[in-house]
């Protein structure tokens, strides 16, 4: 079993399933918690509604005890580095850390360095890696579906900057999903041509035969010192609204979006407030007990805590 969640790609896929086995147990109450007093850090160093409360949700229901380490006052801001930041948390008592950070590649690096029991975590790392996004998009496509095998996924918008587009394709390549990506050229990855997924350009040939459709957030925040068209060239060609679901796509097609949405960007605030966008927020729900998973499956692996004086 894996023995920490760095990203997708180092999970097999019976581990997947073992975990959306795990998150179903959880949320139709047939497990409990078998890591009750164990502790877990939140290292958030960029924005997050979804994730971060998520995960602390995760954490209250398992009984586990949060530090909710506060980056920006921090002794990093003195220089410390995060690996001498992450064995002190080791040492003062912290099980595990779950770390939003928007470099890629820090989660492995500082793990690699640290010669600690502690367990690590990857809440969004830089435009590469959101695993635990993929873990719940995963559980909730298979909620609606039954099964993800022999279904076709179109990834739709910025999936240049997305670690969400990225960790999904690693999933669902593990899987026999058909994956399409559509995106305008100035959104698409340079080197898309070495994943395994099929191209589109067109937005309504990509969802026609789609069974679900995953809307990506345009990542302005990452647009720094690029230069794309402006935003109403995007809007005019890939964003998503009723219209274009009654023409082009399937009726029982399924509408999934990461969160946060720019409404009247990627998808008009007519979709996103009609029943078509109500998979949305299952996703948030959903996403509660694939991380109460992911924390049960890691944490069981710790030893027990003592309170012996
Ligand atoms: N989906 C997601 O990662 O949302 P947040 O940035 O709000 O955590």
């Amino acid at each position: 079993m894996f023995s920490n969640l760095v990203d997708i790609e180092r999970l097999s896929k019976e581990e997947i399933l073992f975990l959306m086995d795990t998150a179903k147990g959880f949320k139709f109450g047939e497990l409990r918690s078998n890591v009750r007093d164990k502790t877990v850090a939140m290292m958030f160093f960029e924005n997050s509604t979804r994730t971060k409360c998520s995960f602390e949700m995760a954490a209250f229901k398992l009984g586990l005890n949060i530090i909710n380490f506060d980056t920006a006052h921090s002794s990093l801001a003195k220089g410390e580095s995060l690996k001498d930041t992450v064995e002190n948390l080791s040492a003062i008592g912290v099980d595990a850390v779950v770390i939003r950070h928007g470099e890629a590649g820090i989660i492995q690096s500082t793990l690699s360095q640290i010669a600690t029991p502690m367990k690590f975590l990857n809440a969004g790392e830089g435009n590469y890696s959101h695993p635990t996004q993929a873990l719940l998009d995963c559980y909730t496509m298979i909620e609606k579906l039954g099964s993800i095998n022999g279904k076709t996924v179109t990834i739709v918008g910025d999936i240049r900057h997305s670690r969400v587009a990225k960790s999904n394709i690693a999933l669902l390549s593990k899987f026999d999903v058909d994956i399409n990506v559509c995106a305008p050229e100035y959104f698409m990855p340079s080197d898309i041509q070495n994943y395994p997924v099929n191209v589109y350009f067109d937005l309504k040939k990509a969802i026609k035969d789609s069974d679900v459709i995953m809307a990506l957030r345009v990542q302005n925040e990452r647009h720094v010192g690029e230069n794309y068209p402006d935003v109403s060239e995007y809007i005019s060609q890939y964003q998503l609204n009723s219209e274009i679901f009654r023409k082009y796509s399937k009726p029982e097609v399924i509408l999934m979006h990461p969160g946060p949405v720019n409404r009247d960007i990627e998808i008009s605030s007519e979709l996103l407030d009609s029943s078509r966008a109500k998979t949305i927020l299952e996703q948030a729900s959903n996403g509660v007990f694939v991380r109460m998973a992911v924390f049960n499956t890691l944490l069981s692996q710790c030893k027990e805590v003592s309170f012996a004086s």
